[in-house]
């Protein structure tokens, strides 16, 4: 099947030839049909420059971009049916919520009973039918962001953006709308394109997830497939890998706190990796403490966390760390020292 969205080798610097900003370097992406796609990264890593061209709003200045497979590069954002939900939600405080969902039918000279049909559907879809007649001061930020949604979805775009749309939401509610994105996404088919530096965010909507460094795509794939092995340090630090002790015959590793294993004398060990070490620091975290300890033998001050369960030992206390074969993420190196 053709990926709605394909980017050839895209590349957008900013500013004059001698201090360009390389914005995003060499982009090669496919977005599946269909799918929920999530762009991931930290601030500044281009994110919203990669949408932005993907829109038609910002000019690759080398590579092509495709829709519906189709070179697409030069074609004006109006005509690229495309369906945008930003961070802000822009929505026109003077008009209703129906009028601001209407907005993009009939500047698409829809007939009227169309455009009353279709504002009406995509409002029921967010679950807003009831504040149709309202004005966007009236309603909460949550119920604003659903309109922006509904407004997206009314022209049934052939791929859906969404640039950070939950961060100005706070915490509870950006979880229930999450599950919300998602439902409204399947129910609808949509291919959607949603960026965000939420790490938990990119793991549960997404069905392919794609993780940029400075421009550079660092990994892509399934979270089910790059969250247990992330190939650079990049990608594990990112994704909350802790500590990266080198290991004599594994070389650089990664491995989450909470795989790091604590060992009660006379405990049989399990495969992997066995460290004496002294307890430099204990945290307690509810559920848990964290327990840092200095690894014996590893070479200068390798720390290693340890999110443990049952009770925590004391600085200064001596204790054997299991690190389990099964848990243990050889690294590869990060996309731009690769380079
Ligand atoms: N119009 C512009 N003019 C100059 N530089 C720009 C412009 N837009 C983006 N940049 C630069 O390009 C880089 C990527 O910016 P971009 O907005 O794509 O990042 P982002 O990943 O969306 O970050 P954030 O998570 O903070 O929104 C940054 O260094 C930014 O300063
Ligand atoms: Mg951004």
């Amino acid at each position: 099947m053709t990926p709605v969205v394909q980017l050839e080798s895209v590349s957008r610097a900013f500013g004059r030839s001698r201090d360009a900003v390389a914005a995003v370097s060499d982009l090669d992406l496919a977005v599946p049909r269909g799918k929920f796609t999530t762009l991931l990264g930290p601030s500044g890593c281009g994110k919203t420059t990669t949408l932005r061209m993907i829109a038609g709003f910002v000019q690759p200045t080398s590579g092509r971009i495709l829709l519906e497979g189709a070179d697409a590069t030069k074609t004006p954002p109006e005509k690229r049916n495309i369906g945008m939900v930003f961070q802000s939600y822009a929505l026109f405080p003077h008009m209703t919520i129906i009028d601001n969902v209407a907005f993009g039918l009939r500047a698409r000279g829809l007939a009227k009973t169309e455009v009353t049909a279709r504002a009406g559907e995509a409002l029921e879809l967010v679950g807003l039918s009831a504040l149709a007649g309202r004005k966007p001061g009236a309603l909460s930020g949550g119920q604003q962001q659903r309109v922006a949604l509904a407004r997206a979805v009314a022209i049934r775009p052939s791929v859906l953006l969404l640039d950070e749309p939950l961060s100005n939401l706070d915490a509870r509610l950006r979880v229930q709308m999450r599950a919300e994105l998602r439902r409204v996404q399947r129910e609808t088919g949509l291919t959607a394109i949603l960026v965000t530096h939420d790490q938990d965010e990119a793991l549960e909507l997404s069905d392919h997830m794609v993780i940029l460094n400075k421009g550079r795509l660092e990994q892509e794939g399934a979270p089910r497939d790059v969250f247990p092995r992330p190939a650079s340090r990049f990608v594990a630090d990112f994704l909350g890998y802790e500590n990266f002790p080198v290991l004599p015959g594994h070389g650089p590793v990664a491995i989450r706190p909470e795989h790091v294993r604590l060992l009660s004398s006379g405990e049989p060990e399990d495969a992997g990796v066995t460290l004496e070490a002294t307890v430099t620091n204990v945290t307690y975290q509810g559920s848990h403490c964290v327990v840092e300890v200095n690894a014996n033998g590893l070479g200068d001050g390798t720390r290693l966390l340890c999110a443990h369960p049952g009770e925590a030992p004391r600085p200064g206390e001596a204790v054997r760390v299991l690190l389990p074969a099964a848990h243990l993420v050889t690294l590869g190196e990060d996309a731009e020292a690769a380079r």
